[in-house]
């Protein structure tokens, strides 16, 4: 049995990318794991979200991850910002890790094109952050998308890195966690590049039939094809992925022979492709309003969920004082 951790930003709501990209795998994962999950708001803070809205955000979150079936009864499900023990790994951990690697680091490069404006610190450690969320459960695995691998071969640096300095074996060096399959990428509705929070082109699970229509119907396609047995454009492609995982093959198999004879209607397409992303998000739609009007249910799984994960962290937090050479006279 791995013990795995994922973290997940409290930055917005999960879409369909997030579901079929990661979260419908983590339904079987976490029967066969022990796993963490939690919600990473002390990395939300580095795009300095309103404090109004901050928790707002991580309460949606967490109604929308337990409202996709992560059960609180058999995995560890918590907030970032309950378990403070975190913070101490990650200032510890931050005296080994040096600037020059952290710089060097995809995703802060991204960032400082991004947010020229806002290239605070936080930002530059945030591979450290995201190392001590990992390694202060002693996970093995982690399940990472293909923008995490270099957090996730960080990670594996820093541990070997404390293990060396201190001449212990005490820190897992954690694998990505592998899920068997190949993991579907689900595309956006603007024509190039993969769903996503702020690109616009997401359908979001908790998005009413309305709003699901009017995204779709207005996704990009193309003038149609124009010699039979013609492969799709990439807008069409990324419709047809879309369409693979919330439609059956049947109607897959309508649309793809329409496609190929050139007799292709993408209205109809669209119709359709609507009424089916409406079908599989519309329960989850309404577990997520019920989740929400629950706070009762929320705090308790809130407060488990630390409890649990406090337990684990502040035991490694312990350990890791003593090995660094913390005594107490
Ligand atoms: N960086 C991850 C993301 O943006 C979120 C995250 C924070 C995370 N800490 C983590 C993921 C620990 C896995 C493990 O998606």
């Amino acid at each position: 049995m791995d013990t795995v951790v994922s973290g997940i930003r409290s930055t917005g709501n999960l879409h369909l990318g997030n579901y079929f990209g990661a979260i419908k795998n983590f339904l079987k994962m976490q029967r066969e794991n022990n796993c963490y999950f939690f919600i990473a708001d002390y990395h939300a803070l580095t795009t300095h979200p309103k404090p109004e809205d901050l928790h707002g955000n991580i309460k949606q979150v967490l109604a929308e991850y337990l409202a996709c079936g992560i059960d609180p009864e058999i995995a560890t499900v918590f907030i970032q910002s309950d378990v403070p023990e975190v913070s101490e790994l990650y200032l510890l951990m931050n005296m080994n890790a040096y600037v020059g690697e952290l710089e060097r680091t995809a995703s802060f490069k991204e960032k400082i094109r991004k947010q020229p404006d806002n290239i605070n610190a936080g930002l530059l450690t945030y591979p450290v952050l995201m190392a001590a969320d990992i390694i202060i459960h002693k996970a093995n695995k982690v399940p990472v998308g293909k923008d995490q691998e270099q957090h996730l071969e960080m990670t594996r640096r820093f541990a070997r890195r404390f293990n060396m300095m201190y001449d212990v074996s005490y820190f897992p060096e954690p694998d990505a966690y592998n899920f068997g399959e190949q993991l579907v990428k689900i595309p956006g509705l603007d024509g190039s590049g993969k769903m996503g929070k702020s690109e616009g082109n997401g359908v979001f699970l908790a998005d009413t039939p309305q709003e699901i229509r009017k995204k779709v119907m207005r996704a990009v396609t193309d003038t149609g094809p124009a010699a039979p047995v013609q492969e799709p454009t990439e807008p069409v492609k990324n419709l047809f992925t879309i369409m693979n995982v919330v439609s059956d093959q049947d109607t897959v198999k309508f649309f793809t022979e329409k496609h190929a004879a050139c007799e292709i209607r993408y209205g109809d397409m669209k119709k359709q492709l609507a009424e089916d992303i409406i079908k599989f998000t519309d329960p989850i739609r309404t577990k997520i309003n019920e989740i929400l009007a629950d706070n009762k249910y929320l705090a308790k799984v809130a407060a488990n969920g630390a409890e649990k994960a406090r337990e684990s962290a502040s035991k490694t937090v312990r350990e890791v004082r003593k090995i660094i050479g913390y005594r107490s006279f």
